[in-house]
């Protein structure tokens, strides 16, 4: 399958093999990954998919808290993906993992309960987002919630200035309006009610916001 252009996890295809060791150094890991979860509120039945897994971090958790749940990840990365399912074998987890073309999510519409992701979303440019946003509405049930945890409106001065750190990484093409706190207007253009920051950590590099919102 051939994926259109994208961001690789830490900006460099390179530097992949590094993501946890860099996000271990530069995040609150633990407790980012632990309120994802929280808001997520993984119930037994749910159908839950991560967009843009990574290394599998937050997908590992998931299924951990909740054995029940199934749980399960899209990213555009084989690369990644790959790297995911060498640490799930490790650990001697099933969690089924898919690969995006970056046009069609490879589910059909109203598949999930909950949509969640953390990172993606500063490393899309405007079309895209919309775009991906989209796709996830339509792989939601109606009613399902999409949670959103990443890069949001600095929350002070120092905040803003130590983001420039990601933007110098990622980009400021795609940063730009995360940073600026447009990440609500994007996923309520999409279609989505209910939509809102319910939650933020201030992190060595900038602001990480959690947003909440749902398929009417
Ligand atoms: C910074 S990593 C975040 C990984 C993980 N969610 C976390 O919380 O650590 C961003 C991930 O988004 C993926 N990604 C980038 N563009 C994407 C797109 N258009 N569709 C799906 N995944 C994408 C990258 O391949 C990468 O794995």
């Amino acid at each position: 399958m051939k994926n259109q252009k994208f961001i690789p996890a830490l900006g460099y295809d390179a530097l992949s093999i590094y993501y946890d060791a860099i996000i271990r150094l530069t995040m609150p890991e633990r407790e980012f990954r632990k309120r994802l979860i929280n808001w997520i509120d993984p119930k037994n039945s749910d159908q839950i998919l991560e967009f843009g897994f990574g290394t599998g971090q937050n997908l590992l958790l998931l299924a951990q808290q909740n054995r029940q749940a199934k749980v399960s990840g899209v990213d555009i990365d084989p690369k990644i993906k790959h790297i995911a399912e060498t640490k799930f074998a490790r650990v001697g987890i099933d969690i089924p993992l898919y690969l995006y073309d970056g046009k069609t999510l490879p589910f059909p519409e109203n598949s999930f309960d909950k949509v969640f992701s953390s990172l993606v979303f500063h490393q899309l440019d405007r079309n895209t987002k919309l775009h991906c946003l989209n796709e996830i509405l339509r792989v939601l049930k109606p009613n399902g919630h999409l949670i959103i945890g990443d890069w949001g409106k600095a929350k002070s001065k120092w905040m803003r200035i130590k983001f420039l750190l990601v933007q110098l990484l990622d980009g400021f093409a795609t940063t730009t309006d995360n940073v600026n706190g447009l990440m609500p207007t994007y996923i309520k253009n999409a279609g989505f009610v209910g939509v809102s920051e319910v939650d933020f950590i201030n992190t060595k590099i900038g602001t990480y916001s959690y947003y909440i919102a749902q398929k009417p």
